[in-house]
C-alpha cells in the first residue's frame, strides 16, 4: 500500500508543479478529514532539518500548521549555530500559534538562538516607520530580511480575517474584492493578485525574492483555493501539502 501511495503522490507532485510553477511535496496522508496534521508537520520539520546548514537564519510565520511543524520537530544533533526569527510582528493571534512562540520552539530543537518581534498589528504608517528604526527591532528585521530559509503557512482569506478580528464590514469588502487566500498578512484573489495587506512590522512579499529558500506549508481540502491563489514561483520555491489539499487543487485547475 505504501508503495502505491508513494507512486500516487509522486504523480500529484508532478502535476501540481506544472500548474503552480514551484517544487511540490505531497505528504501521503490519505483523504480522511481528521488525519494528517501531525504527518504534515513531521514531514515539513524533517525537510527543514535536512535543508539547514551551519549559521543559517530561519524566518517563520505563525499559525496552527507552523505550530505543528515546531511541535513535531525532534532535537537536532550537532552544532548548527542557527538563528530563528519571526517573519512578521504579531498578527493578533493566540500566543501558542504566534510566530514568536514558533521561532523559539524551533530554535530550541536546533540548539540555536532566537529573536522576537513584539509589535502589534494595524499600526499607523508613521508608527511603523518609527518602530523599524528602533535598533532592537531593526536588528530582528534585518535578520529576517537576510534569512536563508523562510517557512510560512497559508490560510483561507475569510478564516484568517476573522481570526485576526477584522470587523465584519471589512471582511465583506475583502470578499467583494475576491480575496480567497492569505499569507503573512497579504490577501490574494484567485488570480494571485494582492487585494489587501495588513500593516505590520516585518517581511514584505518583495523581500521574498532575496531569500534563498521560501517554503509554504498547508493542509486540508478547504485550503485548496487559498493555496492556488497564494503560491507562485515569484514568491515560493517549495510547497508542502497533504493529499487532500493536493487533490482539491487539481479539481480547481
Ligand atoms: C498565520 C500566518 O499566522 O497563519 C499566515 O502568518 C498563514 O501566513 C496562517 O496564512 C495559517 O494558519 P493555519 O492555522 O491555518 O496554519
Amino acid at each position: 500500500v505504501y508503495i502505491k501511495d508513494l507512486r500516487g503522490t509522486n504523480l500529484l507532485e508532478e502535476r501540481l508543479k506544472v500548474f503552480l510553477g514551484v517544487e511540490v511535496k505531497v505528504v501521503p496522508t490519505g483523504l480522511n478529514q481528521n488525519f494528517g496534521k501531525e504527518e504534515l508537520g513531521r514531514f515539513a520539520a524533517d525537510l527543514l532539518k535536512s535543508l539547514i546548514t551551519y549559521g543559517d537564519i530561519i524566518a517563520v510565520t505563525g499559525g496552527t500548521t507552523l505550530s505543528n511543524v515546531a511541535e513535531m520537530m525532534t532535537p537536532v544533533s550537532g552544532k548548527f549555530d542557527i538563528t530563528v526569527v519571526p517573519a512578521r510582528g504579531g498578527l493578533g493571534e493566540g500566543v501558542e500559534i504566534q510566530a514568536n512562540t514558533i521561532a523559539a520552539k524551533i530554535a530550541s530543537q536546533f540548539g540555536g538562538e532566537y529573536h522576537l518581534l513584539h509589535t502589534p498589528d494595524n499600526l499607523k504608517a508613521e508608527t511603523i516607520y518609527t518602530l523599524i528604526k528602533e535598533p532592537s527591532i531593526k536588528k530582528v528585521l534585518d535578520l529576517a530580511k537576510n534569512a536563508d530559509v523562510l517557512i510560512h503557512g497559508i490560510g483561507t482569506a475569510e478564516v484568517m480575517a476573522k481570526r485576526r478580528g477584522m470587523p465584519a464590514e471589512k471582511i465583506e469588502e475583502l470578499k467583494s474584492k475576491g480575496a480567497v487566500g492569505e499569507t503573512f498578512g497579504y490577501y490574494f484573489n484567485q488570480n494571485g493578485g494582492i487585494v489587501y495587506s495588513t500593516t505590520s512590522v516585518g517581511l514584505k512579499l518583495s523581500d521574498l525574492s532575496k531569500i534563498n529558500k521560501v517554503i509554504a506549508v498547508a493542509g486540508g481540502q478547504d485550503k485548496a483555493k487559498a493555496i492556488l491563489a497564494s503560491v507562485s514561483k515569484k514568491y515560493q520555491d517549495l510547497l508542502i501539502i497533504d493529499e487532500r489539499a493536493a487533490k482539491g487543487i487539481l479539481e480547481l485547475v
